[in-house]
């Protein structure tokens, strides 16, 4: 398949989650792309109201992208666990959600990671705790052109959550040959085995 290629210049990345935008930087440093943030452009974080990973990063690049003018990329992603029908999925991040503190809404990873547990517990000792971070980039441009890119990062759950690096569910995830947690890793190390990493690997790979 032909892809369109990406110039070297500005680029949005269509994200508000700093954790996320921390990581998209450092993997297109090589690239000669000058990345800009959704946040700092000031531009409006669209509800990501898809079924797929796939529906929710295109509506979030399309939206960065027409807003600014600019081509822009949007990452959406989540954690499947096998044994629970591939739950959280595309409602990771909403199952982090927590009542408002002091009217401000917020997320709280440690419940989520409970939750996810919990679940996992009624399913009793025996429960296949196998799960994947899965990784969607889509890459659109102002005219409606898009590109999508998939990646993966198979591992199993643990408990309790261990380490103090990354975002989100790290704590909870061993990547499969390893015995230390997202977590409990470097950066660098994330970087070479991640969903996030396998995805950018496919869009260098087609766009530059
Ligand atoms: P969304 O793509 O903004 O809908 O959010 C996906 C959610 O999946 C994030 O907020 C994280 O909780 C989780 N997630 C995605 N990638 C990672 C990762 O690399 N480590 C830990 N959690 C992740």
């Amino acid at each position: 398949m032909t892809h369109r290629e990406l110039s070297p210049g500005k680029l949005v990345i269509a994200s508000h989650n700093a954790g996320k935008v921390r990581e998209i930087r450092a993997l297109l440093a090589p690239y000669g792309i000058e990345p800009v943030s959704a946040g700092d452009l000031g531009l409006p974080e669209p509800e990501e109201t898809g079924t797929t990973f796939r529906d929710n990063a295109l509506l979030k690049a399309h939206a960065s992208a027409s807003a600014s003018g600019l081509p822009a990329l949007a990452d959406d992603s989540g954690l499947e666990v096998a044994a629970l029908g591939g739950r959280p999925g595309v409602y990771t991040a909403d199952w982090a959600e927590r009542q408002p503190y002091e009217g401000e809404p917020g997320r709280d990873w440690y419940m989520a990671m409970g939750k996810v547990e919990g679940l996992l517990a009624e399913q009793g000792p025996d429960a296949d705790r196998s799960a994947c971070f899965v990784c969607t980039l889509a890459l659109a441009w102002p005219d409606g052109h898009a590109e999508v890119f998939e990646g993966r990062a198979e591992g199993s759950l643990t408990w309790p959550p261990r380490g103090i690096l990354g975002f989100g569910y790290d704590p909870v995830f061993v990547p499969i040959g390893n015995s230390l947690t997202y977590a409990e890793i470097s950066p660098e190390e994330k970087h070479a085995t991640s969903h996030r990493a396998d995805a950018f690997a496919k869009l260098v790979a087609g766009v530059f």
